[in-house]
């Protein structure tokens, strides 16, 4: 093996550290930050992340607040109720976990929270000032992407980044931020042609795409970072990322591994997120 491994359980265990002392900090000042998660329905991955969501919270001392609403509740409901949490002082971030039940229009759901609160990032003000390069929450799995960069102190500028996958959570989000560091951006998807061609030519390649091993070693450009943002679980039980992990690390020159890379820093920045809306809300001092 040639790569570095980025790993996101260190990085993230740092942050944590810092989150820790600011929660300490607010809290002296009177101020407890507080996140409401709300679940509709029992899908299971949903509810281990919403369980992990509320234990990180714990951790650092954030008050955490779980809504788990039935499957089949009526929008109606669940924009009353992220009304209610807009309204609320002691809460100051409020997130929606996805994927929604069918009958919800997730859309409707997500522009119902007041921005200033959405610790998702997700709200079309929040993607819009990202997109302007304008301060704005953040989505977390692509803020801890570039944290996970930042950690190697490699340098973005001038680079050719291609970003597989073009989702609001991931893959748009992540693009923006990568362009606002000064990197040439590509975004692939499902319609793109000569992906290997693309992906060949990528010193930054992010894959987010959902499918086990779809990266292969000779995809990747030798020297390469690799942020691979794939949580796949095979029928054996296993979790395995978007990229055939063994063959990149090979070629790459940094990579991080599935699971403990990018997966522990989305929570880590949930929970900075909640503290940064916490910060413009209380309008207090760092
Ligand atoms: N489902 C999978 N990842 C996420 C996330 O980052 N936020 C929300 N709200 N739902 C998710």
């Amino acid at each position: 093996m040639t790569a570095q491994i980025i790993d996101g359980k260190i990085v993230a265990k740092t942050l944590r550290e810092k989150i820790k002392e600011k929660v300490k900090a607010y809290q002296e000042k009177g101020i407890v930050p507080g996140l409401a998660v709300i679940l509709v329905g029992k899908d299971p991955a949903s509810q281990i992340y919403v369980r992990k969501k509320a234990e990180a919270c714990q951790e650092c001392g954030i008050k955490s607040e779980v809504f788990n609403l039935d499957e089949t509740t009526a929008e109606k409901d669940v924009l009353a109720l992220i009304e209610s949490l807009n309204q609320r002082r002691d809460i100051h971030g409020i997130l929606v976990q996805l994927p929604l039940p069918g009958h919800l229009n997730a859309k409707a759901v997500i522009e119902a929270i007041n921005p200033a609160k959405d610790v998702d990032g997700l709200h079309p003000l929040n993607m819009g000032k990202l997109l302007a390069g304008n301060p704005a929450l953040i989505p977390c799995t692509p803020y801890g992407c570039m944290k996970l960069i930042e950690s190697t102190a490699y340098a973005i500028r001038g680079k050719n980044a291609v970003v597989i996958g073009r989702s609001d959570l991931v893959g748009k989000p992540i693009a923006a931020l990568l362009l606002k560091e000064n990197a040439t951006v590509t975004i692939c998807h499902s319609h793109t042609q000569n992906l290997a061609e693309i992906t060949g030519k990528a010193d930054i390649l992010v894959v987010a795409v959902g499918k086990p091993h779809f990266i292969t070693g000779e995809m990747i450009k030798p020297g390469a970072l690799v942020l691979d943002v794939g949580i796949n679980r095979l029928s054996t039980g296993k979790i395995t990322g978007d990229v055939d992990f063994s063959a990149a690390a090979e070629i790459a020159g940094w990579i991080t591994p599935v699971p403990g890379g990018v997966g522990p820093m989305t929570i880590t920045m949930l929970l900075e997120n909640t503290l940064e809306a916490t910060y413009e809300q209380e309008n207090i001092l760092h």
